[in-house]
């Protein structure tokens, strides 16, 4: 079901216990004044289960970073989709430029990922965009196209209605350069059509799309404004809980 997000990507930050400080502050203040989206959090894993400790007594909403494409099994250091699940996780990102950059993630990969998450009924955030130089190429919208039929058309409607898109472009992650919102809206729009022709509008008028890269307190709003973008996946400004909470209430 489409709906309006603004979901925290944490990355590798924070000790525990200012985890849970950011956790218990943003979780108190939303008691106070709810905002009218869907917030997630998404802590390092090690974080997940205090974290959704906390969710059952708020509205927060936990998400995982990443998740094992095996369902079990001797892959040393990963945890499946299961063990998400167990602890009563919601959501999880999956394909993020800096996975796919880093640790070598493919849209094949990253589809056993997303098939992992949906057979425990969690669900994936699944995140695209160009790189600078493709942007800068104009290929940007086929290296979206690519990664959305790779990644995630081949899913049945059913399944692919549990998945939220998250369009990052690359040049603008954690640089401080956020994409105009006309940019935004415009790959926004292009991905809904995408989703209108690999299923139906429908399905593409009830997908969430989120857009993430410098998304900040100061721009939230006129993002969000745009008629195709649901909201935010938020890196840098999800790290301090007024930043974080006045992006939530930008809706
Ligand atoms: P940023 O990161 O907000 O720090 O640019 C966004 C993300 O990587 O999800």
């Amino acid at each position: 079901m489409r709906k309006n997000i603004v979901a925290g990507n944490w990355k590798m930050n924070k000790t525990f216990d200012e985890a849970e400080e950011l956790i218990s502050v943003i979780a108190s203040e939303m008691e106070r004044n709810k905002p009218k989206c869907e917030v997630i959090l998404c802590p390092p894993s090690l974080y997940l289960e205090m974290a959704t400790d906390y969710a059952d007594e708020s509205t927060i909403l936990i998400g995982a970073q990443n998740v094992s494409n095996h369902e079990n099994g001797a892959y040393t250091g990963e945890i499946s989709a299961g063990m998400l699940s167990a602890i009563d996780v919601d959501y999880c990102i999956v394909g993020h430029s800096e996975r796919r950059k880093y640790f070598g993630e493919t849209d094949t990969l990253i589809a056993e990922k997303v098939s992992r998450l949906l057979d425990q009924d969690i669900r994936p955030i699944y995140c695209c965009g160009e790189l600078l130089e493709e942007r800068e190429s104009e290929t940007h919208f086929d290296v979206v196209r690519q990664q959305l039929k790779e990644g995630l058309f081949k899913l049945t409607a059913d399944e692919f209605s549990n998945v939220v898109i998250a369009y990052e472009p690359v040049w603008a992650i954690g640089t401080g350069v956020t994409a105009s919102s006309t940019q935004a809206q415009e790959m926004h729009e292009f991905i809904r059509n995408l989703v209108a022709d690999a299923y139906n509008n429908e399905v593409a008028e009830e997908t969430t799309i989120l857009y993430g890269g410098s998304c900040n307190a100061k721009n939230a709003k006129e993002l969000f404004e745009n008629k195709d973008v649901d909201g935010g996946l938020i890196g840098g400004a999800s790290l301090k809980a007024d930043d974080f909470l006045k992006i939530a209430h930008s809706f």
